[in-house]
């Protein structure tokens, strides 16, 4: 039904998984990704990609697209998997491929997140789910939570409060998804039975 990337700790795959998603596989493209130790121990099938193993970044794609597609799943989640995809890889799986990015998109693409809000002074940040597209960090967004920068907040702070909203907000998006309740107009996601794709942390 669903297969998680992860490259490393893989919370938020936990978070996926303690939400009673029903996960078909858990791929890594590091075999030291911490959340594989967490799949196994829930008995959850797991395969290693190893990106270090393939001369181009299509090859790897293709071993990797192989071997999601080995569980026919409907949803592809990335779960922090810290790799840039091939436009072919995107394609095949427009419109059911979601990623995670712990900002408020449009803002913040890309790397450092929080230590780049806090530079910029913003007193609202947050993360955010989207389907995934050829560009970096875009697609239409299908949740997002908000979180309030406090004064004098270190960027560890505020990763881990956007942390405790992240794993908040992915297992709903990949439920409505699962539940065939997303639609997608012009680029805009849409919820049936306008289910809130705002969450607002509480202080
Ligand atoms: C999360 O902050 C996620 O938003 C980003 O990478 C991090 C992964 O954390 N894409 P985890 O592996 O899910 O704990």
């Amino acid at each position: 039904m669903l297969v998680i990337l992860i490259s490393g700790r893989g919370s938020n795959m936990q978070a996926l998984v303690e939400a009673g998603l029903p996960v078909s596989a858990v791929i890594s493209n590091r075999a030291d990704a911490a959340g594989l130790e967490f799949a196994r121990s829930r008995k959850i099938a797991t395969a290693v990609v190893d990106h270090k193993k393939f001369a181009t970044r299509e090859a790897f794609d293709d071993a990797l697209a192989k071997e999601i597609d080995r569980h026919k799943p409907r949803l592809v989640a990335l779960a922090g998997f810290k790799r840039v995809l091939t436009p072919k890889f995107v394609a095949h799986y427009e419109r059911r491929m979601l990623n995670i990015h712990p900002s408020l998109l449009p803002a913040f693409t890309g790397l450092d997140t929080h230590e780049r809000a806090l530079a910029a002074g913003v007193k609202l940040h947050g993360c955010t789910v989207h389907f995934v597209t050829a560009e970096l960090d875009n697609g239409p967004i299908v949740i997002q939570a908000a979180v309030r920068v406090r004064a004098g907040e270190s960027a560890d702070a505020l990763a881990a409060h956007v942390l405790k909203q992240e794993h908040v907000i992915y297992p709903r998006a990949a439920r409505w998804f699962l539940d065939n309740k997303l639609v997608i107009q012009n680029g805009v996601v849409r919820v049936k039975g306008d289910d809130a794709q705002l969450v607002m942390a509480a202080d």
